[in-house]
């Protein structure tokens, strides 16, 4: 675990998988839990790296920068991502892409079965009528995102619903919690 830097949370916080020991310089609390070769079928590893060690890198670095004298330090992920929103967009738009990343990174698995778990199946079926359904949500939620986003699958208020979102924006900010995302 590494949750040695301001921009840390217990939910952001990934333990590396073997082989997966990859964190950021400085060691902020997220690092990819599989090789970057484990998705090979559907992101080439040079797509992992790359998205992982430059464009997430990124805004850790750079949030962690902002961080600073803020006001906000020792604050967790979520409550940065809640508290900067509409009011300081810099360090929004920073803690904002990390969490989204770190929520995509554990949507996503290598040697996943595709199967959804128990409970969370059966709210599903009985919110959108079948799996099937919640997939085509998910997919027109993402592929009509104008310009860069997030397909999301969140719960509020005890619903589960299927939203998008746009450039760093995510559900938190709608008092709401992510189940999985998609980066668009
Ligand atoms: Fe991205």
């Amino acid at each position: 675990m590494l949750t040695s830097s301001p921009l840390s949370s217990r939910r952001t916080t990934i333990a590396a998988a073997p082989g997966a020991e990859r964190a950021f310089a400085g060691g902020f609390g997220s690092a990819i839990p599989y090789p970057y070769e484990a998705l090979q079928l559907y992101l080439s590893k040079e797509t992992l790296e790359f998205h992982h060690d430059k464009h997430h890198a990124g805004y850790v670095t750079t949030a962690n920068n902002l961080l600073k004298d803020s006001g906000l330090e020792g604050k967790s992920l979520e409550e940065i991502v809640k508290e900067t929103y509409g009011k300081n967009v810099p360090l929004f738009n920073n803690a904002a892409q990390h969490y989204n990343h770190s929520e995509y990174w554990k949507s996503i698995k290598q040697n996943g079965s595709g199967k959804v778990p128990g409970r969370l199946e059966k709210a599903l079926i009985e919110t959108f009528g079948s799996i099937e359904k919640v997939k085509q949500e998910l997919v027109q939620a993402g592929t009509t995102q104008f310009n860069s986003g997030w397909a999301w699958l969140m719960v509020k208020d005890g619903k589960i619903s299927v939203s998008k979102t746009g450039n760093a924006e995510n559900p938190l900010i709608q008092g709401a919690v992510p189940i999985l995302t998609i980066d668009v």
